[in-house]
């Protein structure tokens, strides 16, 4: 028996190179292992969440991170790929989920009061931002995953899906849920183009749909050690952004050490760095290009895809949902199927 996985991601725009080389790439590889079934979501429920009163781009943000996940090489015939609306026992569940819940946990989650004090341009008191991971147990629960890969920022959110569980099979039967995992796996920081992390919020991202030439143009207009005005003054790597950046993306030990040192006795201008390290960020992309041209303008196979994953999920979702029913003691539609 494989072991299920399932992760999700919200919806919230283009993916850039710090998803791909932090979570996708552990998507992609738990994808190729043969001990896991995984299944993939995007979250657009917990999208809107805390975007409802400006939800209007949703649907085309899913767009983009199917995209997104098909170029970094998610294949939809390993794993379900869906958006979390298509499969509407997301809701049911997370509804009854929301019946154990007590709302003292929910308004202890640090993750929720974190938000709360620092998002000031949104209104975020209502009910569902409040029950974010209410839902997010429901999408784990739904499919009785038993690993769940996140960053570390989930952990609180995981352990929240582990007391639902314990509490729910308290009140209606051991080992009608499953508790999950989470899997946190060693990944790297990638610094965005300023030094910051790379993050949508500080507009300094290398997104994974970007050309070359737009690629390119971001990483020769760095900015470098400002000790380096001129091309015959001296630098130090660790106070340059370039630098943070060859660390993640340049694998060549031997040209890393030439670089530290040409830095360092002005052996090396900053253009040739920017270039030797462009040119390994175009290498790690060419097969990201060339799987998305694939797909790219190609609104039926996306959904397709879509519809596909949706019905595989829904078929894993369904016989879960047709234990809920009965162990919570409602009585079950003898017109449904299950
Ligand atoms: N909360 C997660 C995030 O913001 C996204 C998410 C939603 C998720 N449902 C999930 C992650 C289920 C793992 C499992 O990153
Ligand atoms: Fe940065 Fe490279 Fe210039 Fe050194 S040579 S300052 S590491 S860009």
């Amino acid at each position: 028996m494989k072991k299920r996985v399932l992760s999700a991601m919200r919806p919230t725009g283009a993916l850039h190179l710090g998803h791909m080389a932090g979570a996708l790439s552990n998507f992609v590889r738990l994808q190729n292992d043969e001990r896991y079934e995984c299944f993939y979501s995007i979250a657009d429920w917990h999208a809107l969440m805390s975007n409802y009163a400006e939800s209007s781009n949703t649907g085309e943000f899913c767009y983009m991170a199917l995209l997104d996940w098909l170029a970094v090489g998610l294949d939809p015939e390993k794993s379900p790929l869906f958006i979390q609306s298509h499969v509407p026992q997301h809701a049911e569940l997370a509804l009854a989920l929301g019946m154990i819940t007590p709302l003292g946990w929910l308004f202890r989650n640090p993750t929720y009061k974190e938000q709360i004090e620092n998002i000031k341009n949104k209104d975020l008191s209502n009910y569902g931002f409040l029950g974010y991971p209410v839902l997010m147990a429901a999408d784990i629960l739904l499919y009785r995953a038993e690993l769940v890969p996140v960053g570390e920022d989930q952990s609180a959110h995981l352990e929240l899906s582990r007391e639902i569980v314990r509490r729910f099979n308290n009140f209606f039967g051991e080992g009608i849920l499953l508790e999950p995992e989470p899997l946190f796996t060693q990944t790297p920081k990638v610094p965005g183009i300023d030094g910051r992390k790379m993050s949508k919020s500080y507009g300094n991202s290398l997104e994974i749909s970007e050309d070359e030439k737009s690629m390119w143009n971001k990483l020769r207009t760095m900015k470098t050690d400002p000790a380096r005005m001129r091309r015959t003054d001296p630098g130090d790597p660790d106070k340059c952004p370039v630098w943070d950046l060859h660390k993640v993306f340049n694998h060549d030990e031997e040209e890393k050490s030439e670089i530290a040192a040409g830095c360092k006795c002005a052996g090396i201008g900053c253009i040739d760095c920017k270039k030797k390290l462009n040119a390994k960020i175009q290498d790690m992309m060419t097969p990201v290009r060339e799987r998305r041209a694939k797909y790219e303008g190609n609104k039926k196979l996306l959904d397709d895809i879509l519809a596909d994953g949706a019905e595989r999920a829904s078929k894993a979702a369904r016989e879960t949902m047709s234990f809920i029913y009965p162990a919570m003691g409602l009585l079950k539609n003898p017109k449904r199927c299950i």
